[in-house]
């Protein structure tokens, strides 16, 4: 059983972006399946499948990242391998084309798990990363949203920011069973300078654990993290939970905290899940029980799971 599922993230796609959202969801799930269908790891093909989505416009992750109140760009991102716990992540650090590779440089020099901050800047010089120019990376739209909040917030004063759908990420289990998960974010529309969300901090939107499976978050940050959404989610597919049933209160649980999001995960036998409480999340998945790929991919308005999608 190999499996690689994405996410383009929780929130409310606009009906007329569905479809760049799910083909963008879906040429990301492929690149993961290329790499597990090859025989490689799982924390390669959760890389690879970011990569994508960092570069597409349509999501809110490298290209195309949600502006600071400053009208700066900050991005967060995290990678983790189920075997071992290995992870590594960066937070708030500004100029980034490819965030998800900056974490996995810090995962794999294995000396800290996270690196926040213009000082990753020079961890990231010598790993042969280097800035690209700011404008590079704004897109229209995230200057529609930005501008959009800020003529709100003259409205309203003081009020937190909203929250950007469109982080991403991936899960995926490898022919060894390992599992591995990855999340990259430009956070919050608005945000404050300096804001980390979920996405980097291991067991909120990011997590993998070989007893369990592999989850990656997207949603209200500041409530995943209150949830420590991720590491939850782990721990209930580690008791045998069923990826729905898990998945369900997980997302209950978030909305206790006064959130709303969704999650993907897959389990240490290639059970998937998508699932949320948001009004859409984009999504893509292909499984491989031995008898040939099944894929899927969309923007889900129901807040149903994968499993179903998958059986047609
Ligand atoms: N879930 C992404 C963020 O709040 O930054």
């Amino acid at each position: 059983m190999i499996a690689v599922v994405v996410h383009g993230g929780a929130g409310d796609i606009a009906a007329e972006r569905h479809r760049r959202a799910a083909d963008g969801c879906a040429v990301a799930a492929a690149a993961g399946f290329a790499v597990l269908a090859a025989g490689g790891r799982a924390l390669d093909a959760v890389q690879a499948a970011v990569r994508v989505l960092e570069d597409d416009p349509e999501f809110n992750a490298g290209t195309g990242a949600a502006l600071t109140r400053d009208g700066t760009v900050e991005l967060d991102a995290a990678i983790m391998d189920g075997a071992g716990r290995a992870v590594g992540a960066i937070a708030a650090v500004p100029d980034l084309r490819a965030p998800i590779e900056l974490a996995r440089a810090v995962l794999d020099d294995g000396e800290h798990v996270l690196l926040a901050g213009p000082a990753a800047w020079r961890f990231a010089a010598e790993h042969g990363i280097v800035p690209v120019p700011t404008a590079t990376l704004i897109t229209e739209r995230a200057r529609a949203r930005w501008q959009a909040e800020s003529e709100r917030r003259a409205g309203a004063p003081g009020r937190s920011a909203t929250v950007e759908g469109g982080t991403v990420g991936a899960v995926a289990i490898d022919v060894h069973g390992h599992v591995a998960a990855a999340t990259s974010t430009g956070g919050t529309s608005y945000k404050r300078a300096g804001r980390v969300g979920d996405t980097p901090l291991p067991g909120c939107g990011t997590w993998a654990d070989d007893a369990g499976g592999a989850a990656s978050a997207t949603g209200d940050g500041e409530a995943i993290i209150r949830a420590t959404l991720c590491r939850a989610m782990v721990d209930r597919l580690a008791s045998g939970e069923d990826p729905d049933l898990a998945a369900t209160a997980v997302l209950a649980e978030l909305a206790r905290c006064g959130g709303r999001g969704g999650v993907i995960a897959v389990d240490r036998r290639g059970g998937v899940v998508v699932a949320h409480s948001s009004v859409t999340m984009a999504f893509a998945a292909v499984v491989d029980d031995g008898a040939g790929p099944c894929r899927a991919a969309g923007v889900s308005t129901t807040g149903t799971c994968l499993t179903a999608l998958l059986a047609t």
